[in-house]
């Protein structure tokens, strides 16, 4: 087996080989003086088992791009098997035709990995409409999740605010993961009703709503990109009573002033696993890729 990547997951891809005993070997990414694309492997990768390390983020679209044209040379090089780990994939939340004569973006990102590579893992996919990754992918898909890490790490950290924790879900999709997490910390959790007026508004309010008066308040969810949603979330707790308001999320995009807008809202700490590598990425993914790689050796 070799581990390479393309760029954005090198932590994740070195740590998945230490703990593997596999060979890391980087690609060479480089752009010609045109802007076109040069990629280049640099360990021999017949007959090998090629795990490909690669966020969708930042670029989305060259991260996906990178992947096509490194799985594409992988198998003329002689790969066995080519396996793509996204720990975060992109393009998911377009997952339908929301107005006429929209792509759907899901669809075309699945289709191009569909022809090029074996098998995905990633973590945490934006599973909302589609009920499975297989809806979109013919390969082995297989999907992650971090609920597990998010719900220890809240544990632990929080540990001293521990009989006075709730966990809130931000929408109702979120109540599959809130739920869980919560039980793994042992503290009761809802979930907030949130209207999306648009990719840059939403508005909440909180269904079938629990004590939240003088609570310590964890935000959970699985994507936080423009921070809008857990600023609203995090407004809202307030104005219900809450003690302290703090946010633990699987994907930390944090584009523009999202962490600002949240500490504006009242949340005191901002945490995201290390899918994408941010600042804020304090829960380190590489345990879970570990685990489902030991099935490949
Ligand atoms: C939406 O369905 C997701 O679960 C997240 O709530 C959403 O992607 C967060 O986006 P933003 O941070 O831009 O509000």
């Amino acid at each position: 087996m070799i581990i390479t990547s393309c760029g954005n997951s090198e932590y994740i891809a070195r740590g998945l080989a230490k703990k593997l005993k596999a060979k890391y070997s980087p690609l060479t990414i480089a752009a010609f003086p045109d802007g076109d694309l040069y990629l280049r492997f640099n360990a021999s990768l017949q007959g090998k088992k090629v795990v490909i390390v690669q966020s969708f983020y930042p670029h989305p679209d060259m991260s996906l791009f990178d992947v096509v044209f490194a799985s594409k040379t992988a198998r003329e090089l002689g790969a066995k098997k080519i396996i793509l780990v996204a720990p975060y994939l992109a393009y998911m939340r377009q997952d339908k035709r929301f107005h006429p004569g929209e792509c759907v973006s899901s669809m075309v990102m699945a289709g191009l990995l569909n022809d090029y590579v074996d098998k995905i893992i990633t973590i945490d996919p934006h599973l909302h409409r589609y009920k499975s990754l297989k809806n979109i992918f013919k390969i082995s898909a297989v999907r992650l999740t971090a609920n597990g890490l998010l719900g220890e790490y809240i544990k632990k950290k929080y540990q001293p605010l521990r009989n006075n924790l709730v966990v809130i879900g931000p929408d109702w999709e979120s109540y599959q993961w809130a739920e869980d997490i919560a039980q793994i910390v042992g503290v009761p959790a809802t979930v907030l009703e949130k209207t999306r007026l648009s990719s840059w508004e939403v508005h909440s309010k909180m269904v079938h709503p629990i004590p939240i008066k003088g609570k310590d308040v964890v935000i959970v969810d699985d994507i936080i990109s423009t921070g809008r949603t857990i600023a609203e979330a995090a407004r809202q707790a307030k104005s219900m009573g809450a003690k302290s308001i703090r946010t633990v999320g699987v994907h930390g995009i944090f584009v523009e002033d999202a962490i600002e807008k949240m500490k504006k809202a009242g949340v005191v700490d901002i945490v995201s696993t290390n899918c994408i590598d941010k600042e804020n990425s304090k829960i380190d993914v590489t345990p879970l890729l570990v685990e489902e790689l030991k099935k490949e050796r």
